[in-house]
């Protein structure tokens, strides 16, 4: 099958955040404890951080960390995980029905944050509190000294601020689940005035507010247009969550999903514009996707696993291993990202490691790469710039979600030395694409390299005993002339074709 596509320099839809590579770290599982975090691990430095993991995350450049949660952090006290570690309580977790012992907290998580080169994204509770331990988490965060919060940070032995620029308000409060779940109007208005009362501290502040935990939830897209009405103006982003499931093991489906990511973005996008005209506001909300990923594998086990748990500390949760399907859909979902760069300005990977993970550990043994943690380090690292408006001429098919997806998912950047680079997904089973990209105001622009990624068995995986059963290889065939690339894309796959 044909595929044309045409790249031209002056179509530009807008830069790249490069807070569209963050991701994510909640008190869940392993994520934390035997995941970032595991005192006498051979690797362990003397915080307790793995240093084989503090590499890997370092591999996807990853730029923010949302933290601590996640439904988590509805009924979490910040305060517990502060101060001398032996003083600290040992809580109930209500959301992941486990025991906390919080012996990792907010200054501990900064520092690995440091550590590993990323900024933190903090998110506060509105489920079990709200704006008083909020202003007050801030003030312990952020203030030089000299205010009983700040001072208490330094006799903690923090003596600089921590400066977090990037706070969520709140974790999913439109789900029943939630503890503290509240209606659209309550917490629109608590939003506000949190928001309002953290910017009086510091205006400069970028605040996000919750909007829908997913497309099917009843309440959508009436939630977005309720909660933005009462805190349009205190608000920076507005959150969505998505996951995405192949329980049928239905490839065209699935992989169909991206276009109901894309009528997402773009609904709130409206509703976001609906709102700006209502309040005859300048102010521009953008869209922060701070929960996103594949999510099914050990979904409905852990259903089971979690409602008769006897409240374990740290157990084996949420711990799916990837495969190479995931590979295509995960580089779909970056391109729909890529492609939306105009309205979302931040998206998170959850999550980072252990929990529906790009990175996995064994407790006090080995850490590996799963199979989708190449299409978020290519994207990280070489999505970064301005996102191209690509016109492109392909085949497509109808899929119950969605009509007309087309076989070939791509999406280009130009990046600062004016490089361009391609990340395309063969959605077709059987047919291999004839790509053929015409390089409009790119002159001399020669091929750097053309890595893609398939295996023949969509359920490969990798494991701590094969890591590498799916990496990214380089491909050959591929070539510039003449202002025209030209590459052979095989059925089912994922590349990246980077151009210099
Ligand atoms: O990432 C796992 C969970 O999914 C988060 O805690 C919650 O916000 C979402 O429902």
């Amino acid at each position: 099958m044909k595929a044309a596509v045409t790249v031209h320099r002056d179509f530009v839809i807008a830069p790249i955040d490069h807070r569209l590579y963050s991701s994510f770290l909640e008190h869940l599982g392993r994520a934390v404890y035997s995941g970032i975090y595991e005192p006498g691990h051979p690797t362990a430095d003397e915080q307790g951080f793995r240093r084989d993991v503090m590499e890997l995350v370092k591999g996807i450049d990853t730029p923010y960390v949302r933290y601590p949660g996640g439904n988590f952090v509805s009924a979490y006290n910040w305060e517990d995980g502060v101060g001398p570690r032996e003083e600290r309580p040992v809580r109930l977790d209500l959301a992941w029905r486990t025991r906390e012992s919080n012996q990792l907290g907010t200054n501990e998580f900064i520092d690995w944050c440091r550590k590993v080169g990323t900024e933190p994204m903090l998110a506060v509770n509105l489920g079990s509190r709200g704006l008083d331990a909020a202003r007050n988490f801030l003030e312990y965060c952020n203030h030089p000294g000299g205010s009983y919060w700040s001072d208490l940070r330094k006799k903690h032995g923090w003596a600089e601020p921590h400066n977090v620029k990037l706070w969520c308000l709140g974790n999913e409060m439109d789900g029943p689940w939630q503890v503290g779940h509240m209606t659209a109007r309550q917490y629109g208005k608590i939003a506000n005035e949190t928001a309002k009362a953290m910017r009086a501290f510091d205006p400069s502040l970028e605040l996000v507010v919750c909007g829908s935990s997913n497309p099917d939830m009843p309440t959508y897209p009436q939630w977005e247009a309720d909660v933005l009405d009462e805190c349009y103006d205190a608000a920076d982003h507005i959150s969505l969550h998505m996951y995405f499931t192949n329980y049928e093991h239905n490839t065209a489906e699935y992989l169909a999903i991206p276009e109901r990511v894309d009528r997402y973005i773009v609904t709130i996008g409206g509703v976001i514009d609906y709102i700006k005209a209502k309040k005859r506001s300048k102010k521009q909300l953008t869209i922060s996707f701070d929960e996103w990923n594949v999510w099914y594998h050990t979904r409905l086990q852990d259903k089971e696993t979690m409602a008769a748990q006897d409240w374990p500390e740290a157990p084996p949760v949420l711990e799916d291993i990837y495969d190479f399907e995931d590979v295509l859909q995960v580089g779909c979902i970056l391109n729909t990202f890529i492609r939306r760069s105009d309205r979302v300005k931040i998206a998170c990977i959850a999550q980072l490691v252990n929990v529906i993970a790009p990175i996995m550990t064994e407790r006090g043994g080995r850490a590996w790469r799963q199979t989708i943690y190449y299409p978020l380090q290519n994207a990280s690292l070489h999505g970064r710039g301005k996102a191209l408006r690509l016109a492109v001429d392909v085949g497509t098919y109808d899929a119950s979600i969605a009509d007309d997806v087309p076989y070939l998912d791509v999406a280009g950047v130009e990046n600062a030395e004016g490089g361009v680079t391609l990340f395309a997904v063969n959605r077709h089973q059987t047919e291999a694409l004839d790509l053929s990209v015409a390089l409009e105001g790119y002159a001399g622009l020669r091929l750097a390299e053309h890595v893609l990624i398939k295996h023949d068995d969509l359920r490969a995986k990798n494991t701590a005993d094969n890591p590498d059963n799916v990496v990214p290889k380089a491909h050959s065939g591929t070539g510039v002339e003449d202002g025209r690339l030209a590459a052979t894309l095989p059925p089912l796959s994922y590349s990246m074709i980077r151009l210099s």
